[in-house]
């Protein structure tokens, strides 16, 4: 997502910011006393969720061996000495050498479902082995998948800017309104194409990695590319009612994944889209009379703002749907009631959107599916716990808006480690049938997983949507995770796996002054303040990563033990700056994160607007302890609310002070642009980072004014002028392990 992103609040629900939850707990005499003399082993073997906590060993905590990166507001990607990088590949790059390289200027034809899209996000690699198949071992030949996450820049992708009303050099913005007209049908086409995933085949050479045009592997998975709508058998009839459409009037088939922002990789070696903010390309234009079931659909899930009784009218898409109401590439994306029945128009198409969509990487001819067990939210990602053999496997995902939640899937199935390399066959086992957690984090430190069941009475009987079956729960998810009392996060983001202790870390990347005040905030969202220099914003405007330790490190417990691993402040901000940052440490909006299975470090990567007068976007290294490590601390907020000073506290739990020794800044990026997607080879000596969105806050093509950003053609990848997305290469210059 883009940094300069509005204010997504579609959660009215009153669940409670545990002020009340709170009170309560910390009058729970076993847990102050814990809490009283820090978090030692002992004590935590006594909290609920922590029954077999193993003591880390000194010899498993790495060091960090790079000199922190300083704070740039540069135009080029910043690593620190003894470190390189080069662009494997950026927006635009032909997949095919038949076709014409990329321009930078615009005037590509509708060929972008054979090129690299735009706005590079989350990533990963697959190996090929000697028998071309799937490898989780280094193989020196690879396929790397990319989602192409928003079109918010393709401004740059026209040759005068976008069009619209017939008035081109215009630049929309993804979240805001536009003007009404019909839009150019080879601006739409090339603008629904550059989303999806490009699957691109990359070989190692002396050189380093770099992609093999023509290679049969090479593929895009766009918006328009055909995805099977997959489910529990139990409930999948149900499911596919849902989605009844003009171009499927079966509802088994949708078209095509949008808006994919963080990934999944699963241990069976398939690739996992996540489709986040597809909310803001669908238009509903004056049709017939909703149900309220359908109002409070389009509702909760950002596409009305308001209960209408003939019609919804929004505008914040990007026109496509105005190119024509009889070619159903484009009157897709408009939702209004327009026909007979849902088989007659688009009513249903936003309800195939909002799913994990599964790729097999390495099939070029396997359909992608939807897999609607794991909910249909804003997915940011998925991160598969660790697998045990024998048991069954959890997936945590959260949903990217303000005030949403954080879920988890668990698979009926058990993990056997002979379905590697199984593809989508593996994925139908794995992905079809389980159960579908929201996360409750309880002011005591510990959470419990609740299960979105129709025999959930609070679920059966809810008044804002009437769900009539399992079915419902699938497709109505953020109404069902409403109904039993979830927690309300500061947006969650990525989440990730400490491969060495089982832990899951969740970045929470900020929020508004609209849901967090002094007397608004809880113990997992306890911030609430003010930023007096620069960029003057208040709420959480810097974000904080919290982490958790399932109950007998079970996928399939019900409960967990969590603390605040970090918070995001300036390293000036006094009581604000919880975790003790330093100017080579200090970050804001804490997004993509991630655990190298090779050297143990905490990626952390930002897209940030608040502290972007200090410095741009950034990545940094952190070796992290383990949930319990700190103590319990008291926050003090502050902030001016119409012009009269509010204070509170709030108690949390914080974990251990990393200091400079175990946080670095190690990669700032280009101007505009945020750092996202990360994957390494197997051998820790190579990471593949993504650069979105640089040049974000350019002036549209027809003010005349030079782009933001030129990177990365002015530092000599591809032809110089507008800025692209990209992927970086990084290696250290001896060939070392990177971080370490
Ligand atoms: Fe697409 Fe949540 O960032
Ligand atoms: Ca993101
Ligand atoms: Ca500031
Ligand atoms: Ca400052």
């Amino acid at each position: 997502m883009s940094s300069n992103d509005p204010d997504i609040v579609c959660n009215t629900s009153d669940n409670p910011h545990f002020q009340e939850v709170l009170s309560q707990s910390l009058s729970n005499p076993a847990r102050r006393g814990l809490l009283r003399g820090g978090l030692g082993l002992a004590g935590l073997a006594m909290l609920p969720g922590c029954a077999s906590l193993v003591a880390p060993t000194a010899a498993a905590s790495p060091s960090l061996g790079f000199t922190a990166v300083e704070k740039s507001l540069l135009d080029n990607v910043m690593l620190p000495p003894g470190y390189q990088y080069t662009v494997l590949h950026a927006t635009g790059d032909a997949l095919d050498s038949a076709l014409p390289a990329f321009s930078n200027k615009g005037i590509e034809a509708d060929d972008w479902a054979r090129r690299v899209g735009d706005h590079h996000d989350g990533m990963d690699i697959y190996y090929i082995d000697a028998q071309g198949q799937y490898s989780d071992k280094e193989t020196g030949r690879a396929v790397l998948c990319v989602n192409h996450e928003s079109s918010a820049d393709s401004h740059f992708l026209h040759p005068n800017g976008q069009t619209s009303n017939g008035v081109s050099g215009k630049k929309f913005d993804q979240f805001g309104s536009w003007d009404l007209g019909v839009r150019p049908e080879l601006e739409v086409l090339k603008e629904i194409n550059l989303h999806g995933v490009s699957i691109v085949e990359i070989v190692k050479s002396a050189q380093g990695w770099r992609i093999q045009q023509d290679s049969p592997l090479n593929r895009r998975i766009t918006p328009q590319t055909p995805a099977r709508i997959s489910g529990p058998r139990a409930y999948i009839e149900g499911i596919r009612s849902h989605m009844v459409t003009r171009w499927d009037t079966s509802g088994s088939m949708s078209r095509g994944t949008l808006n994919n922002c963080g990934h999944g990789k699963t241990p069976w070696g398939t690739y996992l889209g996540c489709e986040e903010n597809w909310a803001y390309y669908f238009q509903s234009t004056a049709g017939a009379a909703l149900s309220a079931n359908d109002v409070a659909s389009l509702k909760r899930y950002g596409l009305a703002s308001a209960p209408v009784a003939a019609g919804v009218t929004k505008s914040n898409s990007q026109g496509w749907h105005t190119v024509s109401a009889t070619d159903d590439r484009f009157s897709r994306w408009n939702l209004a009631a327009l026909g007979a029945n849902a088989e007659k128009d688009f009513r249903n198409e936003a309800n195939t959107f909002g799913f994990i969509v599964e790729i097999d990487p390495l099939n070029p001819n396997a359909t992608p599916a939807k897999r609607t067990v794991m909910g249909r939210f804003a997915h940011e990602a998925a991160v598969c716990g660790v697998p045990k053999a024998g048991e069954p496997l959890a997936f945590y995902m959260g949903c990217d808006s303000r005030n949403e939640y954080i879920y988890k899937f668990v698979s009926q199935a058990v993990w056997d480690p002979r379905d590697v390399g199984g593809g989508m066959a593996a994925g139908d086992k794995y992905l079809s049938e389980g159960k579908l957690y929201v996360a409750k984090f309880n002011a005591d430190g510990t959470g419990e997983w609740l299960e979105l069941t129709l025999a959930d009475t609070r679920i059966a009987s809810y008044g804002a949507f009437k769900f009539s079956s399992q079915s419902d729960v699938y497709v109505q998810t953020r109404h069902a995770a409403d109904a039993v009392g979830a927690t309300k996060m500061d947006r969650p983001e990525w989440g990730a796996v400490n491969h060495r202790n089982g832990e899951i870390y969740f970045s929470l990347t900020n929020n508004s002054a609209v849901n967090r005040t002094p007397a608004k905030v809880d113990a997992a969202n306890p911030r609430a303040y003010m930023d007096l220099d620069g960029i003057k914003s208040s709420g959480n405007p810097n974000g904080h990563i919290i982490r958790f330790k399932e109950s007998a490190l079970r996928a399939t417990s019900k409960t967990f033990a969590w603390d605040i691993f970090l918070f995001g402040a300036e390293e000036d901000m006094g009581d604000a700056n919880m975790s003790g940052l330093t100017a080579q440490n200090a970050f804001s909006s804490p997004d993509g994160l991630w655990f190298s299975k090779v050297t143990g470090i905490c990626w952390i990567q930002t897209d940030d607007g608040a502290y972007t007068d200090e410095t741009n976007c950034m990545m940094l290294a952190a070796i992290p302890g383990q949930v319990g490590d700190g103590s319990k601390v008291t926050i003090k907020n502050k902030m001016v609310i119409n012009g009269s000073e509010q204070t509170g506290t709030q108690e949390t739990f914080l974990g251990a002070a990393l200091g400079e020794a175990k946080l670095r800044r190690f990669l700032v990026a280009p101007k505009g642009s945020e750092v996202t997607g990360i994957t390494e080879t197997a051998d820790g000596r190579t990471l593949f980072v993504n650069i979105q969105h640089p040049g974000e806050l350019s002036k549209p093509l027809s003010s005349g004014v030079a782009p933001q950003s030129t990177w990365p053609g002015q530092q000599g990848y591809g032809p110089a002028g507008r800025p692209r997305s990209a992927t970086i290469v990084i290696t250290r210059k001896d060939g070392g392990l990177i971080g370490l």
